[in-house]
């Protein structure tokens, strides 16, 4: 088995994160400001210096913005044209895992569906911990392992077409509440929280799926190597299928949000 070296996985990711962000501004964001909107709940977080990790197109940052229209924020995320498309007002390309900012700089530090692609999310979490002031606030919501849902229509036509996709970073997911309180705790955060939501997304047709399900970073890099005749070919086997799908097109995915204190 050939294992990548992360810097390997994270110039994939970032080429894919390219490809996608003008469809992801457009179909995908807006789904995840509920998200966004339950992470930043009550208590709002700090409005002194706030830190979006892995902000991508902003949907945290708009909804952070939205409850304190005051609050300092800056956005980092790996790929500049995800940042290009962001309402943030201070914008950084970096890595998580190694932040140009000085140490014990915020208050808060918010991020969304970002941990999972991380190669090394521990290191990155400690990064996280050294940026924020004694006292400050982590908040995080990712992905948590999921049975199958109208997500995998999608996977399993590429899968017939025998295009499927290259699987993602190497190494055990933080994906369940054992594993993700052990590793913001082995970060150095005390006071650590993980509950578990479930989040819904509703396509009212085919064409709202295939938005929607191609706006992700993994489906846009297939999507751009196909010859147009294999791409035309998927989008009708991605049809056929939800048209013998059992009830209304909805995907369940179970999310996991922490919360966390550097004291
Ligand atoms: C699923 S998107 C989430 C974006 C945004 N938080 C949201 O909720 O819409 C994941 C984001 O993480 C970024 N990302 C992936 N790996 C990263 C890394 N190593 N450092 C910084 N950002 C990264 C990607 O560029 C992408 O914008």
């Amino acid at each position: 088995v050939k294992t990548e070296r992360p810097v390997a996985v994270t110039a994939h990711l970032r080429v894919a994160y390219t490809l996608a962000a003008r469809r992801y501004a457009r179909w995908v964001a807006p789904r995840f400001r509920p998200i966004a909107r339950e992470l930043l709940a009550e208590p709002a977080p700090a409005a002194a210096p706030g830190l979006d990790v892995g902000s991508g197109t902003g949907a945290a940052i708009a909804e952070w913005c939205r409850l304190l229209p005051t609050a300092r924020l800056v956005a980092v995320d790996l790929t500049p044209a995800m940042l290009a498309r962001s309402p943030a007002q201070h914008r950084l390309a970096a890595d998580a895992a190694s932040l140009p900012l000085a140490d014990q700089t915020f208050r808060s530090v918010v991020s969304i569906f970002a941990l999972h692609h991380l190669p090394a999310p521990v290191a990155a979490l400690r990064d996280w911990w050294r940026v924020l002031a004694v006292g400050g606030e982590l908040r995080v919501a990712t992905w948590a392992a999921n049975p199958r849902t109208l997500w995998d229509v999608f996977d399993d036509a590429l899968a017939e077409l025998g295009a499927a996709e290259r699987p993602g970073p190497a190494g055990k997911p933080l994906d369940a509440e054992g594993v993700l309180s052990d590793a913001v705790t082995s970060a150095g955060f005390a006071d650590v929280a993980v509950r578990r939501l479930s989040a819904r997304f509703d396509f009212a047709d085919a064409t709202a799926y295939w938005r929607w399900r191609t706006a992700f970073p993994g489906a846009a890099r297939v999507i751009a190597a196909l010859p147009p005749g294999q791409r035309r070919r998927l989008r009708e086997r991605v049809g056929d299928r939800l048209a013998g799908w059992t009830g209304p097109l909805i995907s369940h995915h179970a999310v996991l949000f922490v919360r966390a204190r550097r004291s």
